[in-house]
């Protein structure tokens, strides 16, 4: 917060500039904390906490955003993204790593690739929004819901939708996953989600069989292999987003 912001916050309100200096305070504190807990848990090299100050003038951390947007902090908590840097099988296969540090431009936030150091664990707030905005509310923290956000980490996903019918239309990764809690709109375990835009092409008889049987859409059309931990290590899991129906599944219910 600049002075005069500070200032003319003041006069308008003196509690809410009270309150909003506390909030920044218990911000930066949970963000120191934040990153020396992480520090203890993984071998070298890491970021060193006290080159925080200069790396990331403007990070503030997801409880600061919590205070005023208690909805969206409720939804993300408890996703992979929140645990992004926590998930067990990442931390086996981050201390096998040539490059740890390379793994946090995807598993954390604020990466530096000059200087291999990140400045909070997870995808938090920050990582898709962007460093705090020392004025905001007043100044928007408001980005495009592009594919090319989510695909600047998820590669292989990105590169799957864009050469399917979903990508040429246009139908954007938000279109069917809610952005802070990363799940469907609608559970895929059900056919209402893609019910929702299909209609006619699903009349035919492949379709209206397993329909009767209760083989929802995602059975036949997202394919992914079971096992991928060695190739999440770059992003680049299949996760069947060409929504193309691979012959091999047939195979998995009709031996003939
Ligand atoms: C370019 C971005 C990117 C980089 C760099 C990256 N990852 Fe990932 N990683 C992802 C994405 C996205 C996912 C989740 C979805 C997926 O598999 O596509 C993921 C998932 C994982 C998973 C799977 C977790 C699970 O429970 O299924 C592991 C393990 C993992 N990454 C380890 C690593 C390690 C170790 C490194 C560094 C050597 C690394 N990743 C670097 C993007 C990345
Ligand atoms: C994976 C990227 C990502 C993360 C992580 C993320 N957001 Fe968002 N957020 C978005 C996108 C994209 C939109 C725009 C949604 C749209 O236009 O459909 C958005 C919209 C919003 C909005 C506008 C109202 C709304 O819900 O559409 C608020 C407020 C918000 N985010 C706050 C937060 C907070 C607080 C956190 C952390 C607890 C957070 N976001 C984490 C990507 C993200
Ligand atoms: C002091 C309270 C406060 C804090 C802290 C705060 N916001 Fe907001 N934010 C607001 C208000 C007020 C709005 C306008 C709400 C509306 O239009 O419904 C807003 C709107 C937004 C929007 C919608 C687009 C826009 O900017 O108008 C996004 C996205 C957003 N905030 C993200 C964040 C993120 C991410 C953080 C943490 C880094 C954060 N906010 C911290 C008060 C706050
Ligand atoms: C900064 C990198 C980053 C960005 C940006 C990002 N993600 Fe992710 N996302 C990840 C990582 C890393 C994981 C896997 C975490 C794990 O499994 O430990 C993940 C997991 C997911 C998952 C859940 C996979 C699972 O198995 O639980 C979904 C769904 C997802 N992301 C959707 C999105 C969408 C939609 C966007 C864009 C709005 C987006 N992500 C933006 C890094 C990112
Ligand atoms: C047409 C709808 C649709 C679109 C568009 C879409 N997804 Fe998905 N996505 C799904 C469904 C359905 C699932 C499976 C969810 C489940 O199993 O519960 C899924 C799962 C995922 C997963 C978890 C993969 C795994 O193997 O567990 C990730 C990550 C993901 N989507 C990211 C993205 C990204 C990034 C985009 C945009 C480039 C995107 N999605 C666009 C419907 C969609
Ligand atoms: C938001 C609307 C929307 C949702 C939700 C949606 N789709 Fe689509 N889908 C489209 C559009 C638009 C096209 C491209 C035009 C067309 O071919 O009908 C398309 C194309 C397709 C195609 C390719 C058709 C072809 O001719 O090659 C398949 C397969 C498909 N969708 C499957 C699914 C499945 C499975 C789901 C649910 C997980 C789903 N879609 C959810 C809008 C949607
Ligand atoms: C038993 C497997 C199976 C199930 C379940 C299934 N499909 Fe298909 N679907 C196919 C096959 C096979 C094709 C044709 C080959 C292809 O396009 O890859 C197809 C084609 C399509 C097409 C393109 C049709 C065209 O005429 O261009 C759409 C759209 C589609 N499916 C949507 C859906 C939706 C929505 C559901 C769920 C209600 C669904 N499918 C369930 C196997 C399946
Ligand atoms: C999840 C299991 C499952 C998958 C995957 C699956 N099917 Fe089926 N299919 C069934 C069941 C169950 C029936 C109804 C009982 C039967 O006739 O065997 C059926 C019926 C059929 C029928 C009608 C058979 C008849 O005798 O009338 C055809 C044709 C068929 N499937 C083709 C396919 C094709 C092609 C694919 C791959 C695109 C596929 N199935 C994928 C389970 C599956």
């Amino acid at each position: 917060m600049n002075r005069s912001t500070a200032a003319s916050l003041r006069r308008h309100s003196p509690w809410l500039a009270l309150l909003l200096t506390a909030v920044i305070l218990i911000g930066s504190v949970t963000l120191t904390v934040y990153v020396s807990a992480g520090q203890a848990g993984v071998g070298a090299p890491l970021p060193d906490a006290s080159s925080l100050g200069s790396l990331a003038p403007g990070f503030r951390g997801p409880q600061q955003c919590a205070e005023c947007h208690p909805a969206e902090f409720h939804a993300w908590a408890d996703t992979t993204h929140a645990k992004a840097s926590f998930n067990p099988a990442f931390r086996e296969l981050l201390h096998e790593a040539a490059e740890p540090g390379e793994c946090f431009a995807c598993h954390a936030t604020g990466y530096n690739a000059v200087t291999g150091q990140f400045v909070m664990e997870g995808v938090t707030c920050e990582a898709c929004h962007g460093p705090y905005r020392a004025s905001h509310p007043g100044q928007s923290m408001e980005m495009a819901a592009s594919q090319e956000l989510c695909g600047s980490c998820h590669t292989s996903t990105l590169a799957e939708w864009e050469s399917s019918r979903h990508g040429q239309a246009g139908i954007a990764c938000v279109a069917c996953h809610e952005v802070h809690a990363q799940r469907t709109r609608v559970k895929a375990s059900t056919d209402a989600l893609c019910a929702g835009c299909h209609q006619q092409n699903t009349q035919d008889e492949i379709h209206q069989v397993h329909k009767s049987e209760r083989i929802v859409c995602i059975t036949c059309h997202l394919s992914r292999p079971a096992d991928q931990a060695s190739q999440a290590v770059s992003g680049h899991a299949i996760t069947g987003h060409s929504f193309a129906v691979d012959p091999q599944v047939c195979a998995g219910c009709h031996q003939d």
